[in-house]
């Protein structure tokens, strides 16, 4: 794909260009959106006693080993989730902070299996996050859409039970997901669910590659079919499936800051964003969990940027392919592409 050359930019005023860049974020669990501020407001708002005695002592707990160390810390956060309105305050006050990152777009992930568990309808979570959709359009002028996410560690029923409690609100839906614990449950065992899910007209992506291994990243692409790989970055260890990624511009959402706190990679310097530019592959920057790993997106921008060294010229391709990779259609594409390239022409 041809795309504009770009005028080198100093590393002083790289960081200014990182966070004016028009950008779209694929890549978000908005329950890892939820600030610890936010977490104790809607506890008390609810009623609902909290485990740590204050915002400080909550935010200690943010250590992790590895995925399945920060799922369980991320599940009782959610807790505290309980209304409609509880969904839309906490979509919104992601929405504001990515306004304010100059994300034009947003996909954003959630999963109903979660607040279910916990006694709610999948309908009272789906209005409130869609509700908050709709007004960051109207106030910001920023389009979000919702991927419905399945649980991987819960079984295949039950996630053709989520599936089709959403079917009456399908039209507040653009796709579905697959996250959670990834070693031990491949792609594969939700075979059916996913080809339901596109049947219904619904995109597909799914997490692999986090953790598990390129055997877990040829499975979502096979046998589920989906159009994205969340996370990926594990192909690197598997030449012939860098081929088919950058081949097919099967893009990865990948979450630097995310890997680093899980312990994917030992530092951001060891992080591999820059050799999966290199492969010709669609590769984006996202936040993931935000409120967890220490970073929204601009933040995973400009860390990543240090730390591996990457210029302008990786900025623009890196915007230019979450534009791509999106969910929204061509004319909308091209209409945030211009932007995208003007603010780059206009930037010195
Ligand atoms: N991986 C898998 N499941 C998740 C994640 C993740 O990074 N964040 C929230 N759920
Ligand atoms: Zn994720």
């Amino acid at each position: 794909m041809t795309l504009l050359k770009v005028k080198p930019v100093s590393a002083e005023r790289l960081p200014e260009l990182l966070r004016r860049m028009p950008k779209a974020e694929l890549h978000m669990h908005i329950e890892g959106s939820l600030e610890p501020e936010l977490m104790f407001a809607l506890a008390q708002r609810n009623g609902l006693a909290m485990a740590y005695p204050d915002v400080a002592s909550l935010r200690c707990a943010y250590v992790f080993d590895d995925l399945q160390s920060f799922l369980d810390i991320y599940h009782a956060g959610t807790l505290v989730l309980r209304t409609e309105q509880d969904f839309y305050d906490m979509a919104r006050a992601y929405l504001v902070r990515a306004a304010a990152d100059k994300v034009l777009h947003a996909e954003i992930f959630f999963d109903t299996q979660t607040h279910t568990g916990h006694g709610l309808s999948s309908d009272l979570v789906i209005t409130g996050l869609h509700r908050a959709c709709v007004d960051a359009r109207a106030e910001f002028g920023m389009s979000a859409s919702l991927i419905l996410c399945f649980l991987r560690h819960l079984s295949e029923a039950e996630a053709f039970e989520c599936l089709e409690q959403a079917v009456p609100l399908l039209d507040k839906l653009v796709g579905v997901g697959l996250a959670s614990s990834e070693m031990g449950h491949p792609p594969e065992k939700f075979a059916r669910v996913f080809a339901r899910a596109r049947a219904l007209g619904l995109r597909l992506v799914a997490h692999a590659g986090e953790e598990g291994p390129p055997a877990y990243i040829w499975s979502a692409l096979d046998v589920l079919k989906v159009e994205r790989i969340d996370h990926g970055v594990q192909a690197i260890k598997d030449p012939a499936l860098m081929v088919r990624l950058a081949r097919d511009r099967i893009a990865l959402t990948v979450c630097p800051l995310s890997n680093l706190k899980l312990r994917v990679f030992p530092s951001l310097a060891q992080h591999n964003l820059g050799r999966l530019l290199d492969a010709g592959i669609v590769a984006t920057v996202n936040s993931d969990d935000p409120a967890y790993f220490g970073g929204y997106i601009n933040q995973n921008f400009s860390q990543t940027f240090a730390a591996l060294g990457l210029t302008a010229q990786h900025a623009y391709q890196l915007a230019h392919n979450s534009f791509e990779a999106s969910f929204i259609d061509d004319a909308q594409k091209r209409r945030y592409i211009d932007r995208l390239t003007a603010t780059f022409e206009t930037f010195d």
